[in-house]
C-alpha cells in the first residue's frame, strides 16, 4: 500500500506553512496547494524535501483543479480562511473525490452547514470531514470531551479562552471582522440549537490561580455550540474570551515578526456544571498558532492511517479522535501543560475515534 499523501490547501499562509512543516518533519508526503501557482511552487523549492513535496495550484473557482487535488490525496487539510468564503468548495471537492477533510474554521455557519448539508453526501462517499480542528473551537471541543467524560448530564458547559499576545494574521483578521459583524449567532441553550442575535455581555470566568478570575466577553461565536453537544450530554454550551484579548494590537498583527507571532500565551479552561457540582479542567500554553497546527496534523494523520475511518460523514474533532489521547500527545510535544490528572499518559496508539 502506498503511503498516504496529505494535501495542505492555503499552504502559503501562516497556518498552512506550520502544518506543512510539521507534516514534513514527521516524514510524510505532502502536496502544497493554493490559488497562486507561483507562490506554492516557490514554497515547494524553499522546503527542499525532494519527492516528498509537490505543488498544485487550485483556485476556488476551478472545480476541476480542486477535484484533482482531492483525488490525489488521502486527507486534505484546509488552512485558507475565512471559511465562510473558502470552506465549501474545498469540502465539496473532498467529498466528490472521496478523500478526508480537516479545517481550521471557528465560524459557526460554515461548520453548521457542513453538518447539515454535507453529512449525507460524505457518508455516501466514505469521506470523513472534520471542521474546526484547530485552537479556537477545536481546543474547546476536545477539552469539553475530556472534562465532561462520564458525566450523565451537564447543565451548563462553559469554555473560557484567556489569551494574551495574540497577533492576527491577514486571514485571521478577515475572519474576525466577518465573525464580529455577523449578528446571527448559533446558540445552544435548553438542549437546542438556535440562531439569533445575542447581545454580548461581560461575564467573569473563574480561572484558578495564578491567572485568577477574568473579565470575559460572553459569548464568543465559535463552533463549540454546534460540535460539543454532539458528544457531551449538555443542556447549554457557551464559549467566552478574556475581554483584554480584544485590544487594538491584537487586530493589527499582520506584519509582526515570527517571534512576536509565536509569543501568544493562553489558558483554555472548561467548566462543566452538573446538578451536584461539576468538573473543571484546563491547559496552559504558548503559541496558539502552533497548537492549532498540531491539532489539525494529529487529526489528519489519524484519518490517514490505514485502514482509515470505518465510515464517512461530518464529525466534531472529539468524535473523530480520542480527545484525551490527542491532547496528551500535544502536551508531550510541549504545546501546553494540562491541569493535574486531566489527561492520560501519551501513547502512540491510533487516535481514530470513527469506528
Ligand atoms: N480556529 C483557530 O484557532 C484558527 C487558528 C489558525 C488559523 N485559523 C484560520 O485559518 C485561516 C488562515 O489563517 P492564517 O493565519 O494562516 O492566515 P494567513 O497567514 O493570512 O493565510 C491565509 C491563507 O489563505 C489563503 N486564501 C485566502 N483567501 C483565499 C481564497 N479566496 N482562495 C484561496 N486561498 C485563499 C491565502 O492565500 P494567498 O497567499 O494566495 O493570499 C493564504 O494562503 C483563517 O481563516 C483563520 O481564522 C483559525
Amino acid at each position: 500500500m502506498s503511503p498516504p499523501i496529505i494535501a495542505v490547501y492555503g499552504a502559503t499562509g501562516h497556518t498552512g506553512r506550520l502544518v506543512a512543516t510539521e507534516l514534513l518533519a514527521r516524514g510524510h508526503r505532502i502536496v502544497l496547494a493554493g490559488r497562486d501557482a507561483i507562490a506554492v511552487q516557490k514554497m515547494t523549492t524553499e522546503l527542499d524535501a525532494g519527492e516528498r513535496v509537490e505543488a498544485l495550484a487550485a483556485p476556488l473557482d476551478d472545480p476541476g483543479a480542486l477535484r484533482e487535488l482531492a483525488a490525489g490525496c488521502t486527507v486534505l487539510v484546509h488552512c485558507a480562511g475565512p471559511y465562510s468564503e473558502t470552506g465549501r468548495p474545498v469540502a465539496e471537492a473532498a467529498v466528490a473525490a472521496g478523500c478526508h477533510y480537516v479545517d481550521h474554521a471557528l465560524e459557526q455557519h460554515h461548520v453548521r452547514s457542513l453538518f447539515d448539508e454535507l453529512d449525507r453526501p460524505a457518508r455516501d462517499a466514505g469521506s470523513a470531514l472534520v471542521p474546526g480542528a484547530s485552537f479556537y473551537g477545536g481546543y474547546g471541543d476536545l477539552l469539553a470531551a475530556v472534562v465532561a467524560a462520564g458525566l450523565p448530564e451537564v447543565r451548563r458547559l462553559v469554555i473560557g479562552y484567556a489569551v494574551a499576545g495574540w497577533r492576527m494574521t491577514a486571514g485571521a483578521r478577515r475572519t474576525a471582522d466577518q465573525v464580529i459583524a455577523d449578528l446571527r449567532r448559533v446558540t445552544f441553550t435548553d438542549g437546542a440549537l438556535d440562531e439569533h442575535y445575542v447581545e454580548p455581555r461581560n461575564a467573569v470566568f473563574p480561572f484558578p490561580p495564578p491567572l485568577g478570575p477574568q473579565s470575559m466577553v460572553a459569548p464568543v461565536p465559535y463552533h463549540e455550540t454546534i460540535t460539543v453537544p454532539r458528544h457531551v450530554p449538555a443542556r447549554e454550551v457557551e464559549a467566552q474570551m478574556t475581554a483584554h484579548t480584544f485590544a487594538p494590537e491584537t487586530f493589527e498583527g499582520q506584519d509582526v515578526d515570527d517571534a512576536t507571532r509565536a509569543g501568544s500565551e493562553y489558558t483554555v479552561a472548561v467548566q462543566a456544571i452538573t446538578a451536584d457540582g461539576g468538573r473543571t479542567g484546563l491547559v496552559t500554553g504558548r503559541d496558539l498558532w502552533w497548537g492549532a497546527a498540531l491539532v489539525s496534523v494529529e487529526v489528519a494523520l489519524a484519518l490517514a492511517e490505514p485502514p482509515g475511518p470505518a465510515r464517512g460523514g461530518v464529525f466534531a474533532p472529539a468524535e473523530a479522535v480520542d480527545a484525551g489521547a490527542l491532547l496528551a500527545r500535544l502536551e508531550r510535544r510541549g504545546a501546553f501543560t494540562a491541569s493535574p490528572g486531566l489527561l492520560p499518559d501519551a501513547t502512540d496508539e491510533p487516535l481514530l475515534g470513527i469506528r
